[in-house]
Parts: C-alpha cells; structure tokens; sequence
C-alpha cells in the first residue's frame, strides 16, 4: 500500500509511546479517603479498606503516609449508632472523631492537605445528609449546622471542607462562616455535580449510613442530567468554591469533561466506592488484571479533564508507580 500516513509509526516502541503520552498519572494528584472509627475494623464490603482507630490512623501516618507523595487525605469517620440522633449533633463535636483524626494527620504530616467530608449522614439517625422533618430533607437549617461542622474542621487544622451533601447555597454560607472565623486561608472543595447514584452502596455499608427512608433524590442530581450539573458549577463557582467536583467519575466523564471547558477552577472527580469494589471483585475472580483496569479507569478520568482524583487506590497506586 502507498500510505503516506502510518499512524501506528507513533506507537512503534515503548520510548515513543511513553514520550507522546497525553495524560500522566501520578501521585500527586490522588487524594486517598480514609475511615476512623472506634476501632479498627476490614470494610469488607470495600475489600483491603480498613476503618481505623485513632491509634492506628497515627501508626498509618508515622510509618506509610509519611512518605508518601500523595496529595492528601479525606477523612470520613464511622460513628457509633449510638451516637447518632436526629440533629446529627454528633457532627459538632470538637473532641469526636473526625476532628481528632484531622488533628493526628496535621500533626506527624503537614505535608498532606487534609480534606474533611461535611454532611450529615454520617451522624445522622436518618442517614440523610440534611435534617429531616415530616419526610422532608430540610435545606436552610441544614445549612445552619453545616457551617458549624465545618467550623469545628477547619478549627481542628483541616485544610480542605469538601461539603458532600448537595443542599443549596451552603458553599458561599461555609465560606462566609469560615472568613468571619478567620480561616479565610481553608480551602472548599465542593461536590458540585453530586449525582444521586447505586455506586455508593459499598461506602454506606462501611458508615451503616444508608437512609432510614427514601433516598436523596431531592437533593443529589438525577443521573440523566448534564445541563443541570452547570447550573450547580455556576453557583458553587460563585458562591466561592476553590475546586469542584464531579462524582462519580467513571460513568460521568462527560459531565468531567464539561466541567473542565465550563470551570476556572480546579475540577477534582471522585472514584466511589462501587466503582472500586467491582474492579477488586472482577479480579479476585480472575476475570480481569486488576491493577491495569484500575489505572486504565484513573487515566480515562485524568483525559476526561480531571485534575485530581479521589480514589481507595491512591497509595497502592503510588506503590505501582514507583516500582
Ligand atoms: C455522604 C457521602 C457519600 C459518599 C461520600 N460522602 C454517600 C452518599 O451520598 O450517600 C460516597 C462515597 C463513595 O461511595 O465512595 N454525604
């Protein structure tokens, strides 16, 4: 054949394909969420995932995330259902767990930037993300604790609120309660397309924060919608957002992708809990290489447009890369 161009010529070795790549992974642009609960305990349900107690989130710290290259931590904690009522009071505690964890993280690595999850599901009796009365997920009173959760965080050293729990307005009212409380140097990472999604089912097993009625369509997007998401990027970019996020990635890096051409912000996306677990579960039964679909799924969501992503695979995928 007389072709003059021979496109595979730019894949010929590994040096010319390594040398044209467009998208590169590395370490720095993962942030690894982490759970702390009263003890420590294997999520099963999220495969090598462990819950962490205070002791062990500190021997975490001293031992592997001290060296670690990663760009930081998003803490979740795991409360007692003892704990947990219908206000989520929990959530303001200055001595529970997740500001506890913030302070050990700050303290034995400084060079992570800890992110905090600021909903109230997690603490909630309900497991709704906001406050329920007559079946209702109530916005502005919602809002009225938020900023004081993410108060007690950012009192606590975190260096990122990442507000998950989709009510309106609630970015520019965290970031007014923040400034007036003079942090204005704590950054918000909001989850401005969070999608009402099945892909959550692992991570409300390993919190038990599955809602108690309902489910939260009326406050996370309908998963039909990409319009809609820019409307949210709109107000949260007005509103004073530092980095936005898209979440899930994988079945949404159209919306990642719109958000990267829409955003003068960084755009983060967020790698679930489900997401994870069927990759894990497709390779224990060896149905697939895990490792290279894992790392095929977190370049599709770097091409996509994403800057950073979160992901349970951050520190084995730091591990990969540095062999
Ligand atoms: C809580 C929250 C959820 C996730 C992060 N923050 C669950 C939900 O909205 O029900 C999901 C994370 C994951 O699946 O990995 N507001």
């Amino acid at each position: 054949m007389n072709l003059i161009n021979r496109p595979r010529r730019n894949r010929k070795s590994k040096a010319v394909r390594d040398s044209l790549a467009e998208t590169h992974l590395s370490a720095c642009s993962l942030i690894q969420p982490l759970f702390v609960a009263e003890k420590t305990e294997l999520i099963e349900a999220l495969f090598d995932q462990r819950k962490l107690s205070l002791k062990d989130l500190r021997a975490l710290c001293e031992t592997r995330l001290k060296n670690s290259k990663i760009m930081g931590v998003l803490l979740f904690a795991s409360v007692d259902d003892s704990l947990k009522d219908a206000q989520a009071s929990e959530a303001l505690n200055e001595k529970g767990l997740l500001p506890e964890a913030v302070r050990i993280v700050k303290e034995v690595c400084p060079h992570l930037e800890v992110f905090t999850d600021v909903a109230l599901d997690p603490f909630s009796s309900d497991g709704h993300d906001g406050l329920v009365k007559n079946g209702k997920i109530l916005n502005d009173e919602t809002v009225e604790i938020l900023k004081e959760m993410a108060l007690v965080h950012a009192k606590a050293g975190a260096d990122w609120i990442a507000p998950s729990d989709m009510m309106d307005g609630r970015v520019g009212e965290i970031r007014t309660h923040l400034d007036e409380h003079g942090f204005e140097d704590v950054s918000i990472l909001a989850y401005t397309a969070k999608y009402a999604s099945s892909f959550y089912g692992p991570f409300r097993a390993a919190l038990d924060s599955a809602p108690s009625f309902g489910d939260k369509k009326t406050y996370q997007m309908d998963f039909r919608n990409k319009t809609e998401a820019l409307r949210e990027l709109s107000e949260d970019l007005l509103e004073g957002a530092d980095m936005v996020m898209v979440k899930p990635a994988l079945s949404y890096l159209d919306v990642i992708a719109k958000f990267k051409d829409n955003s003068d912000v960084p755009v983060a996306a967020y790698n679930v809990s489900g997401e994870y677990s069927m990759v894990k579960l497709a390779e224990r039964e060896g149905l697939i290489d895990g490792q290279a679909v894992q790392n095929e799924i977190l370049v599709s969501i770097l091409r996509a447009g994403a800057d950073v992503i979160l992901t349970y695979s951050a520190l084995e995928v730091e591990e990969l890369l540095s062999l």
